[in-house]
C-alpha cells in the first residue's frame, strides 16, 4: 500500500514555503520511490474543510526551491471560527476529518505559524496523523529559535533601511520605516541593527515619543542631519499600554491611525523640527525568492519532516533548537508565542550601540 501524505500550506505567506514543500517531497521520493503519493490541499485549511485537493506529480516539485510565495495557495481561516458553524451549515472539523478520510491519507503535513500550529493541534487532539513545520517572517513560534521566512525577511527590510539612508541624508530628513510583526519585534530588531537603525520600536517595549524625539535631537546635537526610525506595525506608547486592546483600538480610530507609524511621524515633526517622512514596505518583505539561509534552513525542516513520516512521528511540529534541528509536541506549542524577552542578548548589542529603543 502507498503512504499518502497530504500537504497544505496555511496563513500568510512567506519567502521558503516552496523550498519547504520542495524538500518534504524530494526526502519522500529518496526514501518510498513509487510507494509514496503526495496529495496537495489547496488553500490550506480552506481546502481541507471544502475537499479542494489533488495527487501531486514528482516533476511538480522540480524548480521551485528559488520560488517565493506556495504553489499550493494559501488562505487565513482563523482558528477561533474553526468551532463555529458559518452560514453554509458546515462543521469545520468534521468536514476536515471526513476529507482527511476520503483521502486516505496516513499523514497530514501543516505549514504555518500561530494560527496554523493552533488547528493543527486541534486535529492532533481530532485523531489525525500530523506535522507541524513552522513558517513566519515574524519569528514568533514557541518553541523554535527560528522559522523558515524570517531571515529573508530581514534581508528584504534591511534593504529598505539601507536605501532610506541615502535620501533620509540628502534631504535632512527623519524617517520612519514601518516592519511587519503585530506581536512580535523580532524582524525590527533584526532588521534595524543589520540596516543601522537609529531608534527601534517594538511591540514588547512600549515606547514614550518624548524619548523617541530626546534620541534625534541628541543625534543632531552631535550634527547628524537625519535619523531613521525602525517601527513595528504592532508597537504602541506607554500610555498605550495601560489601555485595554478595544479601548487602544478604539482610540487609534478616533485618531484616524491602524497603526502607530503616522502618529509617531507626525509627532516627530512637530517636537523636533526634522521634516519627516513615513516609509511601508508591507508585503514585500513576504515576496520573492528565499535567501540563501532561508533555502537550507526549509530544506533542514522538509528533510526532518520527511523522516518523521517515516517513523510514523506524530502530533509534533519541526523546530530548531540551539542549532540542532529537532521537533516539539503540537500541544506543547500550540496558543503560546515567542516574542522578543527583556533579557534578550539582541536588545542588549543594540543598547550597547547607543540605538534607543524608544
Ligand atoms: O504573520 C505574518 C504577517 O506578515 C504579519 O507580520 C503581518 O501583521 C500580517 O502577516 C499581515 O497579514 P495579511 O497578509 O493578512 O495582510
Amino acid at each position: 500500500m502507498k503512504k499518502r501524505v497530504g500537504i497544505l500550506t496555511s496563513g500568510g505567506d512567506c519567502p521558503g514555503l516552496n523550498a519547504t514543500i520542495r524538500g518534504v517531497a524530494k526526502a519522500l521520493y529518496q526514501r518510498f520511490g513509487e510507494d509514496v503519493e503526495i496529495i496537495g490541499i489547496i488553500n490550506g485549511y480552506s481546502g481541507l474543510i471544502n475537499g479542494d485537493w489533488r495527487v501531486m506529480q514528482p516533476y511538480e516539485f522540480s524548480g521551485i526551491l528559488t520560488v517565493g510565495g506556495t504553489i499550493l495557495g494559501t488562505k487565513r481561516t482563523p482558528f477561533k471560527l474553526m468551532r463555529v458553524m458559518g452560514d453554509d451549515n458546515v462543521d469545520k472539523v468534521d468536514a476536515m476529518k471526513k476529507n482527511y478520510k476520503d483521502m486516505k491519507l496516513d499523514c497530514l503535513l501543516c505549514l504555518g505559524g500561530n494560527g496554523t500550529h493552533k488547528t493543527a493541534n486541534l486535529l492532533a487532539e481530532e485523531g489525525l496523523n500530523v506535522i507541524g513545520l513552522p513558517k513566519t517572517i515574524d519569528n514568533d513560534i514557541y518553541g523554535t529559535d527560528v522559522t523558515f521566512g524570517f531571515h529573508t525577511a530581514v534581508d528584504i527590510a534591511t534593504e529598505v533601511i539601507d536605501r532610506i539612508h541615502t535620501t533620509a541624508g540628502s534631504h535632512s530628513r527623519c524617517m520612519v520605516v514601518e516592519i511587519m510583526g503585530n506581536k512580535a519585534g523580532w524582524l525590527t530588531l533584526y532588521s534595524g541593527i543589520a540596516g543601522g537603525a537609529d531608534i527601534i520600536l517594538i511591540p514588547e517595549l512600549p515606547y514614550t515619543i518624548d524619548n523617541v524625539c530626546a534620541a534625534i535631537e541628541a543625534r543632531a546635537a552631535q550634527g547628524k542631519n537625519f535619523s531613521i526610525v525602525a517601527v513595528a506595525e504592532g508597537v504602541y506608547d506607554a500610555e498605550e499600554a495601560r489601555m485595554k486592546k478595544k479601548e487602544r483600538a478604539a482610540k487609534r480610530a478616533e485618531q484616524g491611525y491602524t497603526t502607530a507609524t503616522n502618529r509617531i511621524a507626525k509627532q516627530i515633526e512637530k517636537m523636533t523640527g526634522f521634516e519627516t517622512r513615513v516609509c511601508v514596505p508591507g508585503h514585500m518583505q513576504r515576496g520573492g525568492s528565499p535567501s540563501a539561509y532561508d533555502r537550507v534552513l526549509a530544506t533542514q525542516f522538509g528533510s526532518y519532516a520527511a523522516k518523521m513520516v517515516e517513523d510514523e512521528n506524530y502530533g509534533i511540529t519541526v523546530a530548531m533548537k540551539n542549532n540542532h534541528v529537532g521537533e516539539n509536541k503540537l500541544k506543547d506549542i500550540a496558543g503560546k508565542s515567542r516574542l522578543v524577552p527583556e533579557s534578550h542578548g539582541m536588545l542588549e548589542v543594540a543598547r550597547r550601540m547607543g540605538i534607543s529603543m524608544g
